[in-house]
C-alpha cells in the first residue's frame, strides 16, 4: 500500500495533526483491545507532539509507552529520548510507571538491546505488535537507529548499534523492521530543509534501503504515513493525500 503524504505549513501545525491523530489512535485501539501500545521516536522534532499530549484527552492508565530507538547515555542526559518524553510529556500526565518500557540505556549496548528484547516479549510474544510506531529521520535517510551502512539482514527485534549522527551519541539500541513492520500504523514526523532532498530520494527514488534505511519501513499489515512540514516536502509534489 502507498504511504499517505500529508504537508502542513509549520512544525506547530504539522505537531497538531500529529497529536490528533495519537489521539484518535489511542482511543480506538483502547476502545478496540483495552490499551494503547505506541513507540515513541527520539530527536527533536516530536518535542511539541509530546508537549502538546500534554493535555490531549487521552486515557492514560491504557497506554503503553515503549521507544523505537535510545541512545546508551544515562537517563540525566539531554541526549536520553526517555529522558526527553519524560521531561515533555510522561512526568505531567497520569501513565503509571509500571506503563512506560523504556530501553535500559545504561547497560552496555548488546546488554540493553537483550534486555529490551526480552521485555517486548515478556510483554507480548515475540515483541507487541504496536498500534501507533512514531518515527523521525535524519537528513541522510536513517530512521529510529537504523543507518546508512546498518545490515539490512537483521533476524533480531533488537539490535545494538554504532553510529555517527550530528555529533549525537553513537552508541544505541534500535528496534528493526522486524518489529516496527508488524505494526498497525507507523508515522514519521519530519520537518526542515535538510530533509527535503533525502526525502525525495525516500519516497520517490530507486529502492536503496540499505543506503536510505527509511525505505525499509513498510508495514505489513498496516498504514504508513508521512507528516512534513513544507520546508521538508519543499521538493516533493504531494503523493497522495489522506482522506
Ligand atoms: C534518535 C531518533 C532518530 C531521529 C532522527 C531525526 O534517537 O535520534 O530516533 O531516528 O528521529 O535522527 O532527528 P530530529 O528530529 O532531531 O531531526
Amino acid at each position: 500500500m502507498n504511504p499517505t503524504v500529508q504537508i502542513f505549513k509549520d512544525l506547530p501545525t504539522l505537531s497538531q495533526a500529529a497529536a490528533q491523530l495519537f489521539i484518535v489512535s489511542a482511543e480506538q485501539a483502547i476502545a478496540e483491545r483495552g490499551r494503547f501500545l505506541v513507540a515513541l521516536s527520539g530527536g527533536s522534532t516530536p518535542t511539541a507532539l509530546h508537549r502538546l499530549l500534554v493535555d490531549a484527552p487521552v486515557d492514560w492508565p491504557r497506554v503503553h509507552v515503549f521507544w523505537g530507538d535510545e541512545r546508551c547515555v544515562p537517563v540525566d542526559d539531554p541526549g536520553n529520548n526517555y529522558a526527553q518524553a519524560r521531561d515533555a510529556l510522561l512526568a505531567h500526565v497520569p501513565i503509571p510507571a509500571d506503563n512506560i518500557h523504556r530501553i535500559p540505556a545504561e547497560l552496555e549496548p548488546d546488554s540493553a538491546a537483550r534486555a529490551y528484547a526480552a521485555a517486548l516479549s515478556g510483554f507480548h510474544a515475540p515483541w507487541p505488535r504496536f498500534d501507533l510506531v512514531l518515527l523521525g529521520m535524519g537528513d541522510d535517510g536513517h530512521t529510529a537507529s537504523l543507518f546508512p551502512g546498518s545490515p539490512v539482514d537483521e533476524d533480531q527485534p533488537v539490535i545494538a548499534v554504532t553510529a555517527h549522527y550530528q555529533g549525537r551519541p553513537v552508541q544505541r539500541v534500535s528496534l528493526t523492521p522486524l518489529v516496527i513492520n508488524a505494526a498497525r500504523q507507523v508515522v514519521f514526523l519530519v520537518s526542515g530543509q535538510s530533509k527535503s532532498a533525502t526525502l525525495v530520494r525516500v519516497l520517490k527514488g530507486n529502492s536503496n534501503p540499505k543506503k536510505l534505511p527509511a525505505q525499509r519501513i513498510h508495514p505489513s499489515d498496516g498504514n504508513l504515513t508521512w507528516l512534513l512540514d513544507e520546508a521538508a516536502g519543499s521538493n516533493l509534489e504531494l503523493l497522495e493525500t489522506s482522506s
